[in-house]
């Protein structure tokens, strides 16, 4: 399938239209974090957790003015609800459309089969209406794609349950919208929640928990000047930025669990962070200002698929998007009346704000949290077992308009198969990027095993399931996939670049 673009798009240096009158930017840190909802199950009958979410639009009051953001939310709020599942009990979502789009919803770095994995043409389509007349209605300013269609995938009325095993490891995962070409509009508009799976291995660590364990969801937004999100979004006080749509769309305002630069009052106690990079296109170096004497304040547990085997501390964190990084703090470490930063150091013109802590000034903060020297037992895939190599070389469309991106310099195509791995084997995947894009596998995470010819990075660790490459890089990864046959994806998690075509199937047996 060739995703068709019109003459009408944004190309960098020419914003155009897409330039439109800005809401006035609300002050920071004057806003509480909020904390997402935990889901309730409906039902719990027969050993397994029944979930539903009504997809539905909302408003909510982001900004300053008493102006009002629209948005397209799961079950009236964004992020949706954060949905707790136990390791072996399983969970279905029945998730019901009352948008006036069609949706899919993928859960992300769930080990889901087939027919529950969110495939992008899987559409769940509102109640009545019958074909993608109105996806392009329903945004207006979207510059692409005139007239495209979607092959028919698996297409259902008004609502689909989505059913999710829960075999996999403890881990922060999240779910999001993904109908193929759509997908950044789609979370950009708020349609991004929590995934939470619990096993008994990380419940028997002393690591922080309750109130003391708190999911952050940073993305970046841009409003119009009647209070909605402004997508695409045009560079708008961020002067080092040029990059237009075909780059990813940017915002100019950090939202941290929807909040625009919120606050959190802590103890001086440890903290669980759970930091999952929900932008479309932006990365973030993140590093908390002050810094704690001696460093290392942001002490990695985790990664995208769970515990690490070991915390490592580091003083920043590269993030891209989709990854998530499991860290505590110990705000023990700074004086009581301390105003801690969480910057972004990526942030062009200097570092850029996120959230504030305050250090509160009472005593008495109980902790008997820490975090064990040992984690997790790690099982390394072997190199060694490895019988098939392939490679995914993601780059800009080479047909002269330059206008897409790319895998094997092929768009994304629905029944298109890359690659058919054979279930329970490893594979030795290498990817290759020509500009930098954050590349996510679907079914089952993977091991970094070398990054530029060289060792894995610092942010490489454990079991991964989006690797953050930047230009002209490359990375060597082990993936064996187990258990659910089918089609499923290998794409870019710059949504952007996923929707113009950088995404693949591949077909495990
Ligand atoms: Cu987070 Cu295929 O996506
Ligand atoms: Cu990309």
């Amino acid at each position: 399938l060739g995703i068709g673009f019109g003459k009408d798009i944004a190309r960098p240096g020419q914003p155009g239209s897409l330039l439109a009158s800005r809401a006035k930017l609300p002050a920071a840190y004057q806003v509480p974090l909020p904390i997402p909802a935990v889901a309730r199950p409906a039902s719990t009958a027969g050993g397994t957790d029944h979930y539903a979410i009504t997809q539905r639009p909302a408003n909510a009051r982001l900004l300053p003015g008493g102006l009002v953001t629209p948005l397209w939310t799961y079950g009236g709020t964004f992020p949706g609800p954060t949905i707790v599942a136990k390791r072996g009990r399983p969970v279905t979502v029945a998730h019901r459309n009352e948008l006036d789009r069609p949706s899919v919803v993928h859960l992300h770095g769930g080990h889901t089969p087939h027919d529950s994995d969110g495939y992008p043409i899987d559409l769940i389509m509102p109640a009545g209406m019958k074909d993608m007349g109105g996806m392009h209605d329903s945004m207006p300013g979207m510059p692409r794609m005139p007239g495209m269609t979607l092959p028919k995938g698996d297409v259902t009325q008004g609502s689909r349950t989505y059913s999710y095993p829960s075999q996999q490891r403890a881990a922060t995962l999240w779910y999001h919208d993904h109908v193929m070409g759509f997908t950044g509009p789609g979370v950009w508009h708020g349609l991004a929640g929590f995934h939470l799976v619990t096993d008994d291995e990380e419940a028997a660590l002393p690591l922080p928990r309750g109130d003391r364990d708190i999911p952050l969801m940073i993305a970046d937004r841009s409003f119009a000047a009647d209070g909605s999100f402004q997508y695409p979004a045009a560079p708008h006080g961020d002067p080092g930025v040029t990059r237009s749509w075909i780059n990813g769309v940017l915002g100019d305002v950090v939202l941290v669990n929807g909040a625009p630069w919120p606050t959190l009052e802590v103890d001086r106690a440890r903290y669980r962070f759970r930091i999952l990079n929900a932008s479309n296109a932006r990365r973030y170096r993140l590093q908390l200002d002050p810094q704690p004497a001696g460093g290392g304040a942001l002490v990695q547990i985790g990664s995208d698929g769970g515990l690490l085997d070991r915390p490592r501390p580091h003083d920043r964190i590269d993030i891209a998007q989709a990854e998530r990084f499991d860290v505590v703090v110990d705000f023990s470490r700074y004086k009581p009346g301390t105003q801690v930063e969480l910057r972004n150091l990526f942030a062009s013109g200097g570092p850029g704000k996120v959230m504030r802590f305050t250090v509160r000034s009472t005593s008495g903060a109980a902790d008997d949290s820490r975090v064990p020297a040992k984690l997790s037992a790690i099982e390394p895939l072997a190199a060694g077992s490895a019988t098939v190599t392939r490679s995914f070389l993601f780059q800009r469309k080479g047909d002269g308009t330059g206008m897409g991106w790319t895998i094997n310099g092929e768009d994304y195509h629905p029944g298109r198969t890359l690659a058919a791995p054979r279930l329970g084997r490893v594979e030795r995947w290498r990817f290759v990027t020509d500009v930098h894009h954050p590349i996510h596998v679907h079914l089952d995470p993977f091991q970094v095993v070398a990054r530029n010819g060289a060792s894995p990075g610092e942010y490489d660790h454990g079991w991964k399931d989006t690797i953050d490459l930047r230009s002209a890089e490359s990375a060597e990864v082990l993936v064996r996939f187990s258990d659910y046959s089918g089609r499923f994806l290998l794409h870019c998690h710059n949504l952007e670049h996923e929707d113009m075509g950088m995404m693949a199937d591949f077909t495990a047996s």
